[in-house]
């Protein structure tokens, strides 16, 4: 599409979102020209909670599927549109609720976590919900002596286990784009960028082995942050770096550069693009408010345990 396209398809998005009273929000992954046309841009949790305190009747929900039907979870009065039904996960596409279930009757005992990446149906058979934000204080929060299964991320997993002293059930799930970031792409990157800060989301593939660096090499550890995509966002903000290595899906360098005009950006890998949050492109943010598609919708018995979960995290963090 050229530019003149993309301006055409905008405007025509802007007039009727206003005409429909709709709201656009956007995943800190999604492409940049439907981060430049959202409302709001941000982490999946945090765009939900804006999805429940706007006044609109309807939101598109640029992102992938289990992140609108937690919008539709927490915003259940509001119409929660998603562009393209097959903007899955893969991560989320690890765990389904016959596997948990099954899983659970094996530790009859257990708490179990689940990570915001996982389907409604999951969460509704969770004792908590966590996002990589907050998965270490939620497990911090579940007495020592209690058993956790935790999913479906196995490198976030390992990444709380570490950091809480806790020996966790961890389901063996990842995500295919945070999986190709190997501990070698981190310190190519260090090398080559010394001066840089080096932040890490905890579903990569390298975070383990990081941390191990980072163990044995103090001055390393300093400019080392395992971060979530907000956190990364927020620690850009306020820090008086000028170079960063990101260390995630490349969607959020848009962002970056976007708030950070001054700063400076490397991708760890720059192919680690997420094929499903690259499904929604601005034509079909175009048809989903022309014709009012897709709707998500949860049914209110699974949405209503799925939000304990989800309400539990919240009074933690
Ligand atoms: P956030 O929870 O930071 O939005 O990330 C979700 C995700 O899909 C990471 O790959
Ligand atoms: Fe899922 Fe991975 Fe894409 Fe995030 S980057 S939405 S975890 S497949």
């Amino acid at each position: 599409m050229n530019a003149r396209d993309v301006t055409k398809i905008a405007e025509e998005i802007k007039e009727l979102k206003r005409k429909k009273n709709a709201l656009l929000l956007a995943h800190n992954y999604q492409l940049p020209e439907v981060q430049d046309i959202a409302d709001f841009v941000g982490d999946s949790l945090g765009l939900s909670h804006r999805a429940a305190n706007v006044e609109a009747d309807t939101i598109i929900f640029c992102g992938v599927h289990f992140m609108a039907e937690t919008a539709s979870i927490i915003a259940p009065e509001k119409k929660v549109l998603i562009p393209d039904l097959e903007a899955g996960c893969s991560l989320a596409a690890t765990v389904d609720v016959e596997s948990l279930r099954t899983w659970k009757k094996k530790h009859p005992e257990a708490v179990v976590v689940s990570y915001v990446n996982t389907t409604a149906a999951v969460k509704a058979e969770s004792d908590y919900c966590c996002t990589s934000g907050n998965a270490v204080k939620v497990v911090n929060s579940i007495p020592r002596d209690r058993e956790i299964l935790f999913l479906p991320d196995m490198f976030l997993g390992a990444f709380v286990a570490r950091e809480t002293g806790r020996d966790l059930h961890i389901w063996p799930g990842e995500c295919h784009v945070h999986v190709g970031i190997s501990p070698q792409d981190v310190e190519t990157m260090r090398k080559n960028k010394p001066e840089a800060e080096v932040l890490i989301h905890p579903e990569c593939g390298c975070v383990s082995q990081t941390m191990y660096y980072s163990t044995e090499q103090p001055q390393q550890k300093e400019h080392t942050h395992i971060l979530s995509t907000e956190g990364m966002t927020r620690f850009v903000r306020n820090s008086g770096a000028d170079e960063f290595v990101i260390a995630t899906e490349i969607g959020i360098l848009h962002r970056l550069h976007k708030e950070n005009p001054t700063k400076t950006f490397y991708p760890t890998n720059p192919h680690a693009s997420c094929m499903y949050m690259k499904m929604i492109t601005l034509e079909k943010v175009l048809a989903s408010l022309r014709h009012d598609i897709f709707l998500v919708r949860v049914d209110p018995v699974t949405a209503s345990k799925a939000k304990k979960a989800i309400d539990r995290m919240l009074e933690i963090s």
